[in-house]
């Protein structure tokens, strides 16, 4: 496990937002923040602010260090092979509007279809939907199993060479089923197609390994896992990245 689902009474204290026994419950939506966060975020945004990357003087050396620093802690708890891949967004959604409208802009042409499955989040569909649109490609709609997991063979039989793209939930926010991800990737990749994993449910909850996954994108929330921001995982090494001070306070 990467971090605990329940918070036990011992960690407890650790969080003012759970102060005058307070039963917190919405953890799969935003996360309580540590007051270790909060006292790295205040000294982020405080003493230690300066600019990222645009400054020659100590402090915004030292801000910059400190933030690429950040970026190498994010992509060896994700088990990335290079921090150059892990691209800091604001969040998830944010995070898959960036690769369907950057590598899904350049790749996704008409008549090409986008798999999805029935248990997708919101920010793992419109962001697809609309680049349908814009191109002219269809979406497809893998259907679930008996017991809530998205239906491996059903997917297996029905991916094509027309499909560019699968992009699934890796735990789904709805039934906590998980996806047999590395099944996903081998049924996405026989086709030629890249994988989307939307991890905003798995990272905080199991350990997560791009390479064992063999994913081309994985996407999760940083405010999900008791920070502020959120990353992106991108298997092309492509860099993009919003400086945010905020992003040092959520390693620390
Ligand atoms: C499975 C899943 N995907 C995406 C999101 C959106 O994440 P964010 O709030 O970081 O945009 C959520 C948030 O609840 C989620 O549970």
């Amino acid at each position: 496990m990467n971090a605990p689902a329940v918070i036990t009474a011992s960690r407890r204290d650790d969080f003012p937002g759970l102060a005058g026994g307070w039963h917190y419950l919405d953890t799969a939506a935003t996360a309580q923040k540590p007051q270790a966060v909060i006292d790295a975020m205040t000294r982020a945004m405080g003493a230690d602010y300066a600019t990222v990357h645009r400054g020659v003087y100590a402090r915004s050396a030292n801000m910059t260090i400190a933030f690429e620093a950040a970026r190498g802690r994010v992509a060896a708890f994700m088990g990335a092979a290079d921090a150059k891949e892990v691209v800091f967004v604001r969040g998830a959604t944010e995070g898959i509007n960036l690769v369907a409208s950057s590598w899904g802009g350049a790749n996704i042409k008409a008549g090409d279809r986008i798999m999805l499955s029935q248990l997708e989040h919101h920010s793992n569909i419109v962001p697809w939907q609309m680049l349908a649109e814009r191109v002219g490609a269809h979406i497809d709609v893998c259907p679930l199993n008996h017991d809530g997991r998205i239906d491996l063979d059903w997917l297996e039989v029905n991916l094509t060479a027309a499909h560019k793209l699968v992009a699934l939930a890796h735990v789904s926010n709805v039934l906590g089923s998980v996806l047999g991800a590395k099944r996903a990737a081998k049924a996405a990749h026989n086709v030629g197609a890249k994988l989307l994993l939307d991890g905003c449910q798995a990272a905080p909850r199991m350990r997560i390994d791009m390479a064992e996954l063999g994913c081309d994108f994985y996407v999760w929330s940083g405010h999900k896992l008791y920070g502020p921001p959120a990353s992106v995982f991108c298997g092309h090494a492509v860099i993009f990245w919003t400086p945010c001070p905020l992003i040092r306070a959520a390693a620390r």
